[in-house]
């Protein structure tokens, strides 16, 4: 027998099938992907990473609501089909000028015995990992179905170390609990911080992105790639078996997908290395999606942008112009007759001093909250029809504003607080875009606090995500672009439309402010949130004791200055915020240097030290220059982290302006000891360089002359 055949025996004897297993090789051919059917026709699919099991025999399908037949059994292949795919792309922004899509593809075509229903899973393998959806072909015999559970199985290897979140069907703003998988059950109740606004669906229910790590130094994700018109997948483990199994979103009435064939799955993912480096870069979300929807994406910028917002979230100022709480009637309550409250945000004076800000140090945009009526309602009563986006406050002066952002060469963000009633925001979305185009707005930041309305729906259910899609295809339309907060998380949808150029969708910045996140929490976001594309995550905090900003408020930001500084390059977004008070910024001037130098588009990004949990190390070339910035965030232990500069050109010589934490530095106690220093390199340099508890470090790499070199020292 030869070896292939052998090894087809040999599955075949793992699945115990009666069909013989489709295989698949990744192009380096260190992935394996099979494919067959069990005995009783149910799919089943394994995967391995040079010889090493990631997914053991992990069963396929979906389950139906009223259907006497699910798309779980019962099933013949009829067809399958091998496909290679090489290609390149180049996203309008990214981490990178161009993107490889290289893959090999399994199309299987599955006949169901009895109902004659046809189902595609088609297994995309790249070299980082797989990808796989289930595709329902135009067909008599399966035209609309509701999905009651769609079953895809990701049965792991053993008890891995996991770096999750509860289950929510509302929040993914938690801090994420890093334990075994038979640990999670334990942990539950504690993962849940006080603000979720959700019991987690199962005792056991996490989502995704879902990083592990194996004992044996696998590091695996599990994530999705283009939801669209579908409910957002969670896991949920059977911690007997060590297996997960997909738990879609339910609606108002529990169901989980209303399908009209021809139609698809989002794409399930499976991100798989030996190099915890190779995650960070791993592409396969967005070659997963389709390419750009947008033809002309000239009006797409990078944005850097400071705010009215941090003294509201730290509690100084308010969204509210008045404690009054009218009962509104959309547009015609007399503001001028409420009483202010001597606390709002969103005045006209204030709003200059931040363009004022703004320009002097040459940022894009200042974001403003708070500037519309409504605020006062929602925090009243009722929770439908409080938002009408275009009525603003009497302090708060559309076109006097709109005059003065231009004269600075500066623009204003919109903001939409939706206050989670979609279909109030869908009813005026054309309205508001218009204001927004006539007043000279062009970037949109949405947000959907609280249950969403309609009742019953959820943030990440099919209805909403369709509603989050609507919103981002209307904008491009206005050339706006999207940076929703509290949206569905995201999977890649940004290739496609490159408009949507943020979103939150896990637990930003803010909640340094609402009682203090883990220090480790930004060394595990890029393995989880960002895997899907660029959160809005708002670093830049510079002040770490809060109640500095409002005696009431008893935070702490657990970061040192230097780590803040970092996040401009380890968290990669194409929308960076320097979130802090302008005159924070002004008592560390030297170190806001660097926040005003940092790109926000890349040519390249090289990820040169990375372990989830603990520190992760990125070095990125501005889009179109020479020079390169560097990033050090780091876990609780204090750590030297050890870099070549062998990135840099040959031959060019480079000055480095190094922003480190000084020795004495801490999260937690000496967060603003911070040292800077200017030295010569070369791409023969190397650097060992001290990253405190909850610290890190950032670096800015200019390319010099001789002359300028004059008098630095060499590193
Ligand atoms: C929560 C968002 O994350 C935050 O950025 C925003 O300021 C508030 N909602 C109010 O809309
Ligand atoms: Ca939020």
């Amino acid at each position: 027998m030869n070896k292939s055949l052998f090894f087809t025996a040999l599955l075949a004897t793992v699945f115990s099938v009666a069909s013989l297993a489709q295989e698949l090789k990744s192009p380096n051919g260190q992935l394996n992907m099979s494919f067959a059917l069990q005995a009783d026709g149910t799919p089943a699919y394994q995967l391995s990473y040079k010889g090493k099991a990631v997914l053991k025999p992990s069963k396929l399908g979906l389950e139906l609501k009223n259907d006497a037949k699910s798309l779980l059994n019962d099933f013949v292949i009829t067809d399958a089909k091998t496909t290679s795919h090489d290609s390149s792309w180049e996203p309008v922004w990214g981490e990178e000028k161009i993107i490889r899509n290289h893959y090999n593809e399994l199309a299987v075509t599955l006949t169901q015995n009895g109902t004659n229903r046809q189902l595609l899973i088609r297994f995309r393998l790249f070299d980082d990992g797989l990808g796989f959806r289930y595709e329902f072909p135009a067909q008599p015999n399966l035209v609309y179905f509701v999905i009651k559970e769609e079953r895809t199985q990701f049965a792991m290897a053993g008890n891995h170390t996991a770096f999750w979140i509860a289950g929510d069907y509302d929040t993914q703003e938690y801090d994420y609990t890093t334990s075994r998988l038979t640990e999670i059950r334990g942990l539950m109740k504690n993962a849940i911080q006080p603000n979720a606004s959700q019991t987690p669906f199962s005792d056991t229910g996490v989502q995704t992105a879902l990083m592990m790590k194996t004992d044996d130094g696998l590091y695996i994700n599990l994530h999705e790639a283009a939801l669209i018109n579908y409910s957002c997948m969670h896991l949920n483990l059977d911690d007997k078996n060590l297996v997960f199994e997909s738990w879609l979103t339910p609606d108002a009435v529990g169901d989980k997908g209303y399908i009209q064939a021809p139609a698809q799955s989002p794409w399930r993912t499976v991100i798989v290395s030996d190099d915890a480096r190779v995650v960070l870069a791993s592409r396969i979300t967005y070659n997963l999606n389709e390419p750009s929807k947008i033809e002309d994406t000239s009006w797409i910028k990078p944005t850097k942008y400071v705010g009215v917002w941090w003294e509201m979230i730290t509690g100084k100022s308010s969204w509210a112009y008045t404690n009054d709480v009218p009962s509104v009637q959309l547009g015609v309550t007399d503001f001028t007759k409420a009483k202010p409250n001597g606390m709002h945000g969103a005045t006209n004076a204030n709003v200059k001093k931040f363009i004022d800000f703004a320009a002097l140090h040459g940022f894009d945009g200042v974001l403003v909250e708070g500037w519309n009526i409504g605020w006062e309602d929602w925090f009243g009563n009722s929770k439908d029809y409080v938002f009408d986006f275009v009525t603003p406050y009497p302090d708060f002066n559309v076109t006097e504003l709109r005059d003065y952002a231009k004269s600075k060469g500066v623009k204003l963000i919109m903001h939409h607080e939706t206050s989670g009633s979609t279909r109030n925001y869908e009813r005026h979305l054309d309205k508001a875009f218009q204001f927004m185009k006539d007043n000279n707005y062009d970037a949109v930041k949405t947000g959907y606090v609280g249950p969403i309305l309609p009742k019953g729906y959820y943030h990440y259910d099919q209805w909403t995500n369709n509603h989050y899609q609507y919103v981002v295809e209307k904008a491009a339309q206005y050339k706006i672009m999207v940076n929703a907060h509290e949206a569905v998380r995201p999977t890649g949808i940004a290739r496609t439309w490159p408009n949507m150029i943020g979103n939150e969708s896990a637990r930003g910045t803010e909640f340094q402010a609402f009682g203090g996140s883990k220090p480790n929490h930004v060394t595990i976001l890029p393995f989880t949130r960002l895997i899907g594309g660029p959160m809005d995550y708002t670093p830049g905090v510079f002040e770490m004791d809060i109640s500095k900003i409002n005696p009431n408020n008893n935070s702490h930001c657990n970061s040192t200055l230097a780590n803040q500084l970092a996040l401009y390059v380890t968290m990669y977004s194409p929308l960076q915020m320097a979130a802090d008070l302008p005159e924070n910024y002004n008592r560390f001037l030297d170190a806001f240097q660097f926040i005003k130098d940092v790109a926000v588009d890349w040519d390249e990004s090289k990820y040169i030290e990375a372990e989830p949990g603990r520190y992760i190390t990125i070095a990125r070339k501005a889009k179109g220059k020479s020079s390169w910035f560097v990033g050090n965030v780091n876990g609780e232990a204090p750590r030297t982290s050890s870099i070549a500069f062998d990135f840099l050109d040959a031959g060019k010589t480079y000055i480095a302006t190094i922003y480190a934490d000084a020795k004495d530095a801490h999260y937690k106690t000496n967060p603003q000891a911070y040292t800077i220093r200017k030295v010569v390199v070369t791409n023969k340099s190397k650097l060992a360089q001290g990253s405190a508890a909850g610290g890190g470090y950032a670096i800015s790499i200019v390319e010099a002359t001789k002359e300028q070199t004059k008098g630095l020292k060499k590193l």
